[in-house]
């Protein structure tokens, strides 16, 4: 006898996450796409939410009561697996089951400490400025350990699949897409706390809407529009925060001098939460020989932009750009400059000398010809635009 095993919503489930999956997985190669990455991750967090509702509400195969088996029935079923027999269940077998539960566990920890990592390091998502640089890094740990972890369960689940359907010969896999199996040995009839095969129409239209609402929320939580915009350089020093003197986030304050000492009559600015205090302050006792010129101000000027360089330092900004630099410069000498410490030199690595030399960049101190968002201070992936 033909009967309908997985409902409409637990096949969508299980494919919407496979896609989801395999979306997050290829972009997690390159810090390019982290936008799509975060949104597919967050496509995964619905994705798991709605599975575990309707472990509760589903139909009879989908509940959690119903393949989530104590030790012992597991114990049996895991020997009858080991001896290559096919065990005896229509729906999850209880070995199956905890491998769901284990993976639902690993998938929401994944999502929950990319939402850290993504508000923490990047300042972006809906939490964004929530979480401190350090605490996304020790979720970075944690993020990077549980998914190669989570490889090895992917690995397990489809080689188990694999083995069902061609030792047990029990089509399983194709059964997740049309959603029947053969059930000739009548194992559903003695499915115990099973409530009425289907659950009704309306109640799998009220699951297909949420099912697409909460995985278009993942797809419309990132801003598009960020990806997208190649409108003018920013002129907005503001959006970035620096933490007073208690530690608390406060926005950043364009100081006027500094701002026409260093920008206007000189060079472009660079954004002060981009070099240390040790580092700005060698800067301006450096003025009469700045970079081969004479920069010099009178000590009133110089006392009120120090003062200002040095209130916006790295050590007091939330920015990656700034944390960065300050982790690679370690102890090392008041580095002066931007483009001499180790984390600029890497990130830059890949950029040809040749291209420094178009006239419209010049040299590598230019970022804002790269950097569409340099005067922010924030240096977002997505922001990065190399003129010809
Ligand atoms: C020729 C264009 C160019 C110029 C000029 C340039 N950059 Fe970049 N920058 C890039 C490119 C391209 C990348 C991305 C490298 C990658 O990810 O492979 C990058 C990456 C970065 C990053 C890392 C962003 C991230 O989150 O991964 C920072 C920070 C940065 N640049 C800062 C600066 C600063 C500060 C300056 C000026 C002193 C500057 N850049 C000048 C092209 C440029």
């Amino acid at each position: 006898m033909k009967i309908v095993v997985w409902d409409i919503p637990t096949r969508l489930f299980h494919w919407a996450l496979v896609a989801s999956c395999i979306t997050v997985y290829i972009t997690s190669r390159t810090e390019r796409y982290i936008e799509f990455h975060a949104a597919a991750g967050y496509a995964v967090f619905c994705f798991v939410l709605f599975r575990i509702i309707w472990g509760f509400v589903g139909n009879r195969f989908a509940r959690f009561s119903q393949f989530i088996k104590g030790w012992s029935e597991t114990g049996k079923c895991l020997s009858t697996l080991l001896s290559l027999k096919p065990p005896r269940s229509i729906g999850h077998n209880p070995v199956v089951g905890w491998v769901v539960l284990i993976m639902l566990f690993v998938l929401a920890v994944l999502s929950i400490s990319g939402v850290v990592i993504y508000s923490g390091e990047e300042n972006k998502g809906f939490l964004a400025g929530y979480f401190t640089f350090a605490s996304a890094q020790y979720a970075l740990s944690l993020h990077t350990v549980v998914a190669y972890a989570f490889v090895v369960v992917i690995v397990v689940h489809v080689s188990a699949a694999l083995v069902h359907d061609f030792v047990f010969r029990e089509n399983i896999i194709v059964s997740m897409i049309t959603g029947t199996k053969e059930d000739s040995q009548g194992f559903a009839l003695g499915t115990e706390g099973a409530p009425p095969q289907g659950s009704g129409r309306s109640a799998r239209l009220a699951v297909f809407l949420l099912l697409c609402m909460l995985g278009g929320w993942g797809l419309v939580s990132f801003n598009i529009t960020s990806v997208l915009s190649s409108g003018p350089v920013s002129e907005s020093f503001s959006s970035v925060d620096v933490l007073d003197d208690n530690g608390v986030p406060t926005p950043f304050v364009v100081n006027e001098l500094w701002f026409g000492e260093c920008g206007e009559s000189c060079h472009g600015l660079f954004h002060p939460t981009l070099l240390p205090e040790k580092s700005w302050r060698a800067v301006m006792a450096g003025l009469d020989e700045h970079f081969g010129d004479d920069a010099s101000l009178d000590s009133e000027e110089t006392e009120e932009i120090l003062k200002f360089l040095i209130a916006n330092s790295a050590e007091r900004s939330t920015t990656e750009a700034s944390q960065k630099i300050l982790w690679t410069l370690g102890e090392a000498t008041p580095l002066e400059r931007i483009t001499k410490t180790p984390y600029w030199l890497k990130k830059h690595s890949k950029v040809k000398e040749s291209i420094y030399n178009r006239g419209s960049i010049t040299s590598p101190s230019n970022c804002v010809a790269c950097h569409r968002d340099a005067a922010t201070g924030r240096f977002d992936d997505t922001q990065i635009m190399v003129p010809d």
